[in-house]
């Protein structure tokens, strides 16, 4: 079957009776599926335009739209030929992840990060050693392997030196066929092979490649990031200590849902289903290398090691691990800590000799992604405390110093990647990203990723809508829409109050933009767990806010996040702004900067042994906190001190203005 895509004008192939939304996966046309294909998110919304598609009517569609061709893609079959139109809503884009830098002097530069995390040597823990080998003669007819170990000791005084067996077959011609001269890539990676535990590194070396010739400027690896939504990817020059190139995409599961729990439920109940997840994840990956290796113009051989970091669900999922009891009590991961494993065994597209380190887990929702942003940020290295937090559907945050690290993660929910909202979408062209009233008229002003026309609210632009609106008074302290405020926005709509943030002839969906008392809801839900999370971390070893030295914000999302109206919703605690930082993509810099150095390597273990996850489902000081945050900025206003005095100030100068006017 031939199915047109619109407004893209490209056409390709699908099986007939394919799932639409695997058809356009499997074309990289990612649509939203927070349900993962359940019919119930309607963020997977195609219009039938011609042709045949089999798809019930979805609970939550209207007969009008049914009626025009609108389709869940999850719900539809391809039974003949067809066109159909995808929107700009329904869209993830497939190369286009939006990258913004957080606002000037708070996003941490490399140099910065290096400063932050200032004490490790350049020691990458695979090197490449030039040799120069003795013929051999009657009088020394020493064996191919014995000839190359010893010019290796004697070059490098290295004593004892294991050998993968992988090296020999192919010894004897790889050895002559530059006159004896030959690279040899030596590993001094920890040595996992003795068994899962303990876990303590030694490092003792391995021959694990041979190569003709003098191949040292030839020495790369491949550091990534493997996230939920996204996968990042760098290519590494190992002797420079730089990365060459990196590239972003969707990570192929998207399909099955956005959350880890859809990926879980999706590996355990389908057919087939972890193979499945294990395969788009390990695709999407050699997508990410592929490109990469383009930009740097390097070639997939080069590469001698691979790290990769991502949350406990991730990483089972890219080892092919059953996740089945990550998410049911009391969450135990099949492994912690997975020995290295080669990289070519999983389909990664590299050579035989390349290993892949995955970094360890603390906690089923704790993973390596974690471990790998505290070591990058070096927290495990600082006296003064420090709260690290990745804001996320799994909201992950650490609290501590160099001698104890508490970890705790709160299902926020979707929110703050714009799921489970009226017109939420992801952070991609034509979200909306900032909303301003203009105070003269209490019209609204917004501004979109890429300039586009409007297509929905990504969520750090639904925090700084609802920053602004409650300054205005538009919406209340309770979270809820003011109907009675005044302003020209807030309306009676069809599922209840509203404001409208764009009205629909100016939008890319043809519909008006709202916010709604549902989503309002959501949002006061997400914000709380996060904030009862700090709360909860923090009475566990008896401090408060006040000492937290540093608030370190990893993630894609943080690079969004506007501090000042985060604190406005109580997402953030209420500190002094300078102490907040960006460290930007935390998982990808602990990945990269392993590969620089053994001795950050070894800490990787010391990092996961120093956190202690504190498990917040059945947590009665997070129930209660939980609840208190359910408030606009928080139910105590002690502990948001300047936004009291600004709206202290504000209402004295409307009381002063009516005074002066009455
Ligand atoms: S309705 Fe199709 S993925 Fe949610």
């Amino acid at each position: 079957m031939k199915l047109s895509i619109q407004p893209d004008n490209i056409l390709i192939e699908v099986a007939e009776g394919a799932n639409l939304l695997e058809a356009l996966g499997q074309a990289h046309l990612h649509l939203d599926s927070s349900c993962g294909g359940a019919g119930i998110c309607g963020q997977c919304r195609v219009q039938i335009q011609a042709g045949e598609i089999a798809a019930q009517q979805a609970p939550a569609q209207s007969n009008e739209e049914y009626q025009a061709g609108w389709r869940q893609a999850c719900l539809g079959r391809v039974e003949s030929d067809a066109t159909i139109f995808i929107p700009e809503d329904s869209r993830l884009e497939r190369e286009v992840i939006y990258q913004k830098v957080a606002p000037s002097g708070q996003y941490l530069t490399d140099g910065q990060i290096r400063r932050l995390n200032p004490d490790w040597s350049h020691d990458p823990p695979l090197k490449k050693f030039y040799l120069e080998l003795d013929p051999p003669t009657l009088k020394d007819n020493a064996s191919d392997m014995d000839r190359l170990m010893r010019a290796l000791r004697k070059k490098q005084g290295m004593r004892r030196i294991s050998v993968d067996a992988a090296v020999l077959p192919d010894l004897p011609d790889l050895i002559r066929r530059n006159h004896f001269k030959v690279t040899a890539t030596v590993a001094e990676i920890p040595r996992w092979e003795e068994g899962l535990a303990p876990m303590a590194p030694r490092r003792r070396p391995k021959l694990i490649r041979v190569e003709p010739g003098d191949t040292r400027a030839r020495h790369f690896a491949f550091a990534v990031d493997v996230g939920t939504t996204t996968v990042s990817g760098q290519i590494l020059d190992l002797d420079r200590e730089h990365p060459l190139a990196t590239h972003t995409q969707y990570n192929g599961q998207v399909r099955h849902g956005a959350d880890v729990i859809s990926r879980i439920l999706y590996a355990t109940s389908q057919p087939g289903g972890l193979q499945t997840m294990q395969r788009l994840v390990v695709e999407t990956i050699n997508e990410v290398l592929e490109k990469v290796l383009d930009k740097a113009g390097i070639q997939p051989d080069d590469i001698s090691y691979l790290s990769a970091a991502g949350n406990t669900t991730m990483t089972h999922l890219l080892l092919g691990l059953n996740p089945r009891w990550l998410r049911m009590q009391p969450y135990t991961p099949v492994a912690f800590q997975v020995p290295p494993v080669r990289a070519k065994e999983l389909g990664i597209k590299v050579g035989p000799w390349a290993n892949l380190y995955t970094f360890p887990s603390v906690a089923s929702y704790v993973g390596g992604d974690i471990v790998a942003g505290v070591l990058g940020a070096g927290v495990y290295k600082r006296s003064a405390l420090t709260l690290f937090i990745d804001i996320g559907t799994n909201g992950e945050i650490v609290l501590g110093n160099r001698d104890w690290m508490l970890t705790a993660s709160c299902s926020a929910g979707p929110a703050f990647e714009g799921g489970g909202m009226t017109h939420g979408m992801h952070a991609g062209p034509g979200a909306i990203e900032r909303f301003t009233l203009d105070p003269r008229t209490g019209q609204g002003r917004i501004a979109t990723i890429a300039h586009l026309p409007p297509a929905g609210i990504c969520g750090s632009g639904i925090i700084n809508t609802v920053a602004e609106l409650l300054r205005a008074g538009v919406i209340d302290p309770n979270g809820k829409v003011n109907l009675n405020c005044g302003s020209p926005l807030a309306r009676e709509g069809s599922d209840g109050p509203e404001v409208v943030i764009v009205e629909a002839e100016q939008t890319a969906i043809g519909r008006d933009i709202t916010l709604t008392d549902h989503d309002l809801d959501n949002l006061l839900r997400a914000k709380a767990a996060m904030f009862a999370g700090y709360q909860t971390l923090l009475r566990h070893v008896g401090l408060r806010f006040e000492d937290i030295r540093e608030v370190l914000i990893a993630g894609a999302f943080g690079n969004y996040l506007d501090i000042e109206n985060a604190i406005a919703i109580g997402l953030l605690p209420d500190l002094e702004r300078d102490r907040f930082k960006f460290i930007g993509n935390g998982s990808l810099l602990g990945a990269r900067l392993i590969c620089f150095s053994n001795q950050l390597l070894e800490d990787v273990e010391k990092v996961a042994r120093l956190m202690t996850n504190i498990e917040l489902s059945d947590n009665s000081t997070f129930m209660d906190q939980y609840i208190a945050a359910l408030f606009l900025p928080h139910t105590d206003q002690k502990l948001f001190p300047s936004i009291s005095r600004q709206m202290l100030k504000k209402n004295l100068g409307e009381f002063a203005t009516s005074e002066a006017h009455p």
